[in-house]
């Protein structure tokens, strides 16, 4: 079968992307890890932290990053629906975050420890369908919210990617009532067509 146009088009621009050539030679395995590498170097999100939770993360392109540019961080736990390979030193949980089970398998794997930082790459498979995909984003970025009720440490950070649409003002007036500090931060290594930005969540109360 031919390929369309807006695939072939796909495929140009991965294939000419600055970024994806930049993961290619740095061995990181994902393109997006240098949207978290821009994140952290202008919010400082990798100072003091020991215990990190990375939601969606895989193929672990931002596990690898927490490795390479936060070497005192000595506690890492990457979980998503899909398998990823093993990477030295990561907690690695494959499974659905939405599900019950898997939530409290996370839990059991952190026991009494403290998160300093969660992060969130998290994104359903998206449809094009704004009425579809929207509340599947929402509802994966209040999850994660939750989540950090649960596990942050106070003054602990999060990063969750978001999608401007329904929802997205409430989700920001939430991470508001949570934490210090919540600016919105689209890293130049985020496609300018992607919709997709990120909050960045400081100082967690
Ligand atoms: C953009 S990718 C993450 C890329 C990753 N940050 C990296 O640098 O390698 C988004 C991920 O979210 C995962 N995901 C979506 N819904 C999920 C869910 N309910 N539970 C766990 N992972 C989920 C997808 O499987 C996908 O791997």
């Amino acid at each position: 079968m031919a390929r369309s146009k807006s695939s072939n088009q796909w495929l140009r621009e991965h294939f000419d992307d600055q970024f994806v050539k930049k993961s290619q030679e740095s061995g990181y395995r994902a393109r997006s890890a240098y949207k978290l590498e821009e994140i952290a170097e202008k919010f400082q999100i990798f100072d003091r932290v020991s215990a990190v939770v990375d939601l969606g993360a895989a193929p672990g392109g931002w596990c690898q990053v927490v490795q390479a540019k936060s070497p005192e961080t000595e506690y890492i736990v990457g979980l998503d629906l899909l398998p990823i390979e093993p990477i030295q030193g990561v907690h690695l949980i494959e499974g659905d975050f939405t599900s019950d089970d898997v939530y409290v398998d996370l839990l059991a794997l952190l026991g009494a420890r403290k998160i300093d930082l969660v992060l969130s790459d998290m994104a359903p498979n998206l449809s094009g369908m704004s009425a579809i995909d929207q509340p599947r984003c929402m509802l994966l970025a209040e999850m994660a919210l939750e989540f950090c009720q649960q596990a942050l440490q106070p003054g602990g950070a999060h990063v969750v990617k978001l999608f401007q649409g329904e929802g997205f003002d409430q989700h920001i007036k939430a991470l508001r009532q949570s934490f210090n500090k919540v600016v919105i931060y689209k890293p130049k290594s985020s496609r300018p067509r992607s919709k997709e930005v990120f909050a960045v969540a400081l100082g967690f109360r």
